[in-house]
């Protein structure tokens, strides 16, 4: 049962944008190769379950999240494709992803003879992590992938069904250190092909890979960013490979339209002084909401203009100096379009010196997220 929502602030989510971007991509990597569909962190704050839903019904095979958690609240939502962890699970927990069918992320000797000793309700699926040079997790060396193809073949409860590797700088301008990384997966390769004769599923590019470097990719891209519209970096957009249909934006109502008298102050600590007579537009949005404090002098649309916000951001409200007077009410866009101008995801990353990704995924869970195009 959906909950009901009484407040006048919300996110939107386009699931036909999410489409778009797949088959953008789909036409873009070659024909044998599928796409997983990054929704961990509930879909980079889109919402993991209708993004993975339509992903699917839009090519996607297998889905991919962080933690075990997540893949839990997919299967409760009656999915039943390959989902696959990227994220170190605890041995003990194993038997839960068993009994799930959610394939793991392994690269420890140890964490194998783990999960030798616990009992799991049917045979665990496993994806081996190789670390090329991200530094995060993965095994690094020939030697260690010797000794843990040793031991999984010394294992019946559980089947390798992928190996993988993930790329550090496969968005940034040139290729030597994507390329260093590539190498060190073809040589572990070459090595695993002598030990291993079982087929498994081998995927190395994220959307930055997959975009840039199509022909590179094996039987699976893990597309994450870019499935939402956004390009992985600066250069990845300015390369512009394939076109992108931003999913996420954020609205708001006013719920209070005032005129000030010139000199008066606005918000917490007086920050912003009127310097005329001046309408001044309250929303119920605030860094409560993810709104954080340093969007304060971040525009806004409204009728597809720009207003900045003036005043510090407050929990729960956040002022805007309107043009002229607005009827309560009226919609404030603070994500997305409104007319013929546009607030990308990219222009608040920009705005708070980050990354497009942390944008959608701070926007709080007290902001709900409504999908079109279903
Ligand atoms: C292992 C792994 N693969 C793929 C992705 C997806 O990357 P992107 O969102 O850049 O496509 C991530 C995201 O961080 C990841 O951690």
């Amino acid at each position: 049962m959906t909950q009901p929502i009484y407040r006048d602030t919300w996110a939107e989510v386009n699931l036909d944008a999410i489409e778009y971007n797949i088959n953008q991509i789909r036409e873009q990597i070659p024909q044998h190769c599928s796409v997983i569909a990054v929704v961990k962190a509930d879909g980079y704050g889109h919402g993991a379950v209708k993004v993975a839903e339509r992903a699917l019904k839009s090519g996607a095979e297998m889905l991919a999240v962080a933690i075990l958690e997540e893949a839990l609240v997919l299967r409760e939502a009656g999915i039943d494709v390959p989902i696959l962890v990227f994220g170190r699970v605890a041995p003990k927990d194993a038997a839960v992803a068993a009994e799930k069918d959610i394939t793991l992320t392994f690269f420890q000797k140890e964490w194998l003879q783990e999960v030798k000793q616990t009992s799991l309700p049917q045979t665990l699926k496993l994806h081996m992590k190789w670390d090329t040079g991200m530094g995060r997790i993965g095994l690094r060396t020939d030697e260690e992938l010797k000794e843990i193809v040793g031991e999984l073949k010394d294992q019946s409860n559980v089947q390798l069904t992928g190996i993988y590797t993930h790329f550090a700088t496969a968005d940034e301008p040139g290729a030597d250190y994507f390329n260093m990384q590539n190498e060190r997966f073809d040589q572990l390769l070459t090595t695993f092909e002598k030990v291993w004769e079982d087929p498994v599923a081998i995927h190395t590019g994220n959307s930055a890979a997959s975009i840039r470097f199509p022909e590179k990719m094996y039987h699976y891209i893990r597309f994450g960013i870019s499935m939402y519209g956004m390009y992985p970096s600066s250069t990845v957009k300015e390369e512009r490979n394939i076109d992108l249909q931003q999913s996420f934006s954020l609205h708001s109502k006013l719920i209070h339209v005032k005129q000030m008298e010139p000199g008066e102050s606005i918000s917490y600590g007086a920050t912003y002084t009127t310097s005329d007579y001046e309408w001044i537009g309250t929303i119920m949005i605030g860094y409560a909401d993810g709104w954080i404090r340093k969007l304060q002098g971040m525009d806004v649309l409204i009728e597809g203009k720009r207003m900045p916000i003036v005043g510090r951001i407050c929990m729960d409200q956040t002022m805007i100096r309107l043009d002229k007077e607005y009827p309560v009410g009226t919609e404030v866009t603070l994500i997305g379009r409104q007319q013929n101008d546009m607030i990308e995801v990219d222009e608040i990353a920009d705005y708070l010196d980050t990354i497009s990704y942390e944008i959608p995924c701070m926007i709080s869970s007290r902001v709900p997220r409504i999908c079109t195009g279903e």
